[in-house]
């Protein structure tokens, strides 16, 4: 699986204003600041394809990419922004969650969670609500790269993966698939885009 074009092709504000091709395609959702900008560029090996420097919290748009013209990345806003105002914080209530349950060319969803911190409250009911849900996703855990750090727990990545898993054992009927990677050393790159291939062709 390789990557050899990549190219913005628009922002919508409602699923209904989607492309309408019908390509199966990826979504990239987290809190804000989880590297969501970052590992699409390492995905598709372009420095500044998705904006890194975005303001968090405002960014209202699902933003398509579409990859070697056969598939599509969509980056989403990111959720938990503590100083965003509270309509926007609470905004994936309305529009990614429409576009979650009624975009029929959304082959995952890929739930991004810190590695390199335990648990955020935020985290676990995302991840709860895609599970009741029964939207397909995997979890990729961002930041692997990080040494554990007392301020953030003590904790090194794969501790903090092996925890989050087990918080959200219930939320599913099979544990979801997941992934670790880092935009800075690109890991779990390749992983990523087997795993993606691997998806488009049942
Ligand atoms: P918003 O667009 O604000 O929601 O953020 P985002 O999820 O797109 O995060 P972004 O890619 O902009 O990265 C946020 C910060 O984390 C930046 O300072 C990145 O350099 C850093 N970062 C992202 N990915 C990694 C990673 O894998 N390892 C390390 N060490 N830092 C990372
Ligand atoms: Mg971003």
């Amino acid at each position: 699986a390789q990557v050899f074009q990549a190219e913005f092709i628009k922002s919508s504000v409602r699923t209904e204003d989607c492309p309408s091709d019908g390509l199966p395609e990826f979504a990239l959702v987290g809190r804000s600041n989880v590297g969501k900008s970052s590992l699409l560029n390492s995905i598709v090996r372009r420095k500044k394809l998705a904006l890194t420097s975005k303001k968090p919290g405002k960014t209202q748009c699902i933003n398509h990419f579409k990859v070697n013209d056969s598939w599509y990345l969509v980056d989403l806003p990111g959720y938990g922004y503590a100083s965003a105002p509270q309509e926007l914080r609470t905004d994936w209530n309305k529009f990614t969650k429409d576009y979650f349950l009624n975009r029929s060319t959304l082959v995952s969803v890929f739930l991004l969670i810190d590695a390199s911190i335990p648990a955020k409250k935020i985290d676990l009911e995302y991840a709860s609500w895609l599970g009741q849900n029964q939207v397909p996703m995997t979890l990729i855990f961002t930041k692997c790269d990080k040494r554990k750090k007392k301020k953030n727990g003590g904790k090194r990545p794969e501790e903090n993966v092996n925890e989050f898993q087990e918080l959200i054992r219930d939320f599913f009927e099979t544990a979801p698939p997941w992934i670790m990677t880092s935009g800075v050393t690109n890991q779990g790159r390749d992983e990523m885009l087997l795993h993606m291939a691997q998806l488009r062709n049942y």
